[in-house]
């Protein structure tokens, strides 16, 4: 690089500087939350949407396992998908994470993150935590341990976990074990819960990383009526301060999650069949049609 270039960089990035000093004047205290918005890789959910799915196409082989699927979850939103075996429910999910390149469409997180550019573990960093069907909890170390881990595998505080917790920290764990209802095992190991209480101590590790979006699929799969009504509850709690998107063939489970009041949207063939309230989608035709037809 020549010296006359050199010092025109330095000269626009003071400019630069400069001007985002005034803007951070000007708007006072709003002036972090600006800087953080403009910052690039930040999410911005200031029009509500909180993920935006529109026209994905995946083929495996030819064959169409999401077919031009489009769908947005609002901010705080807990939203079901169901459908029959094969829907593309999974493959949806393998997309918005990064694990599954669709070949067509757009995903969008917040109102500007293009998820498609980024990689799989940015995905993660960003703020949007996916819990797979089987529990992957460190089945060796103790219900703390495991949550103390989810929080060190946020890049920010590992290098000062590596010396000790916090006393926020340390909060953050408790309001968590509270919150997945492990208080009382928390010293246990974690080999030694049931699979319910191992499904939530997952869903524990994902809260310690503070996700806007949360994305389950089958989560209480496996799991007793009474671990699910505990799950059921412990989602509507998490609404509103997180978006939800759960995958579930539990009809009894969903219809506790929605209230009779939220919308599910019904996938087939990896496109959206139907969307509204459950008991009216129960009763679309074109619903059972494809549920009776597995
Ligand atoms: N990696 C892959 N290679 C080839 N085909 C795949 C792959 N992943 C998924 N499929 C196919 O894509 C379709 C959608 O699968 P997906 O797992 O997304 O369905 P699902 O709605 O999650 O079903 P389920 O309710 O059984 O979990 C299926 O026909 C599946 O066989
Ligand atoms: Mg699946």
């Amino acid at each position: 690089m020549t010296p006359d270039l050199m010092e025109e960089g330095t000269r626009r990035r003071e400019s630069l500087i400069a001007r985002q000093a005034e803007i951070d004047a000007r708007s006072g205290g709003r002036s972090a939350a600006y800087g953080r918005v403009l910052r690039a890789g930040t999410p911005d959910f200031a029009h509500g949407v909180a993920l935006y799915v529109e026209d994905v196409t995946v083929s495996f082989d030819g064959f169409k396992a999401l077919n031009s699927l489009s769908l947005a979850v609002n901010v705080g939103e807990l939203r079901c998908i169901i459908g029959p075996n094969g829907a593309g429910k999974t493959t949806m999910m393998d997309c918005i994470t990064g694990k599954t390149r669709p070949d067509a469409g757009s995903i969008t997180f917040g109102s500007n993150i293009d998820l498609m550019r980024l990689k799989e573990a940015d995905i993660a960093q960003i703020g949007i935590g996916r819990k797979f069907q089987k529990p992957t909890v460190y089945e060796q170390l103790s219900v703390f341990e495991n949550l103390e881990l989810a929080l060190a595998a946020d890049r920010r505080v590992r290098a000062a976990l590596l010396s000790r917790l916090s006393g926020e920290q340390l909060d953050r764990i408790g309001a968590v074990l509270t919150r997945i209802h492990l208080k009382d095992e928390a010293q246990r190991t974690a080999g030694l819960l049931s699979h319910g209480q191992k499904q939530w101590l997952e869903i524990g590790m994902l809260l310690m990383q503070d996700p806007k979006l949360l994305l389950l699929d089958e989560p209480v799969a496996g799991m007793t009526d009474e671990e699910t009504e505990r799950t059921a509850d412990l989602f509507l709690s998490l609404e509103g301060e997180h978006s939800l998107v759960v995958v579930e063939h539990d009809m009894k489970f969903v219809d506790q999650l929605t209230q009779g009041r939220k919308k599910v949207t019904v996938l087939h063939e990896g496109s959206v069949l139907a969307e509204g309230l459950l008991a009216d989608v129960q009763a679309n035709q074109k619903v059972v049609e494809v549920y009776l037809g597995r």
